[in-house]
């Protein structure tokens, strides 16, 4: 159970508002599902956590999304719930947490890489056509490898991802584009373009007369972190026939940290996930 915290302490509101995203989100789903008698539904949850928001490694007692989906029950709830985890204190603190849930014989808790997961529910999803998915993938920075989202293609999967488009990616892309190897692969792997196209997106050359000849100058753009929710939202769309606009999470300097974007095959599914993105900006 978590302890007492405020939520400026944390400093959260954002952490808030993508939490009631998915939940209003999930709410909406298992309504339109009700209708279709034949489909069973999952909700595949890639960073569970422990069922309790943490805030400096220390859980407190804001219940966390996987303690909220499992709430929603009407008009009806998950076929089954599927949580990944990586970390065994949290994998133990999500058990004892869910052992005496109503539905908990529908729950799966799993101590795994998410990426790992995300192929295997590509492939139960292949075996069995009568099931749809509602992924979230809600990591602290950028350990999903694009290759396991571009495992989820044609399949029914409603997607909400976070994208660590400013505390990620940006962050890795330093001003004068000579990049640490390890941070180079590590974005080649997270947004799947090879570092040339990277590099074309994020930088601009030209070129210098010097004494010895000629320099090439290189500059990073402005804005690259709105440039890397657009990369990343291209690249859904290569998998996802929809994918929606994107919810900008601020920290509390205003700078933007990530942006957390909905794709699915289904276009009135992204419809929906747009209005539920636009009813928190009006708030
Ligand atoms: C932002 S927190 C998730 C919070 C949770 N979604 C909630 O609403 O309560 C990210 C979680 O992912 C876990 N994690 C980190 N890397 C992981 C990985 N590769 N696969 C699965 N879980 C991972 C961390 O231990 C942490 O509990």
């Amino acid at each position: 159970m978590g302890k007492e915290l405020n939520m400026n302490q944390f400093g959260g509101s954002w952490t808030e508002e993508k939490m009631d995203i998915v939940i209003k989100y999930a709410s909406a789903y298992l309504t339109i599902m009700n209708k279709q008698g034949w489909v069973k539904t999952i909700y595949f949850d890639g960073f569970a956590g422990s069922g309790f928001i943490e805030s400096a490694g220390e859980p407190i007692n804001i219940k966390g999304t996987a303690l909220r989906i499992l709430e929603l029950s009407e008009p009806r709830p998950f076929d089954i719930y599927h949580f990944v985890e990586l970390v065994e204190e949290h994998v133990e603190d999500l058990e004892t947490n869910l052992k005496k849930h109503p539905f908990r014989e529908n729950i799966f808790i799993v101590r795994r890489d998410c990426n790992e997961k995300m192929v295997d529910l590509a492939k139960y999803l292949k075996n069995n056509p009568n099931f749809r998915a509602l992924v979230y993938i809600d990591p602290y920075g950028m350990s999903v490898n694009w290759s396991s989202v571009a495992s989820l293609k044609n399949l029914g999967i409603d997607l909400w991802i976070l994208v660590p488009t400013g505390i990620g990616v940006n962050r890795m892309l330093t001003r004068d584009g000579i990049i640490f190897e390890p941070w180079m692969q590590k974005l080649e792997n997270f947004l799947g373009y090879t570092r040339e196209e990277i590099m074309e997106h994020f930088y601009k050359f030209s070129t210098q007369q010097t004494l010895f000849g000629e320099d090439t100058i290189i500059q990073k753009e402005k804005n690259a972190v709105l440039l890397a929710s657009e990369l990343y939202t291209r690249k859904l769309n290569e998998v996802f026939s929809h994918v929606s606009k994107s919810f900008v999470l601020r920290n509390i300097q205003n700078a933007i940290m990530y942006h957390f974007i909905m794709a699915s095959n289904n276009r009135n599914a992204v419809k929906i996930a747009n209005d539920v993105i636009d009813s928190k900006y009006k708030l």
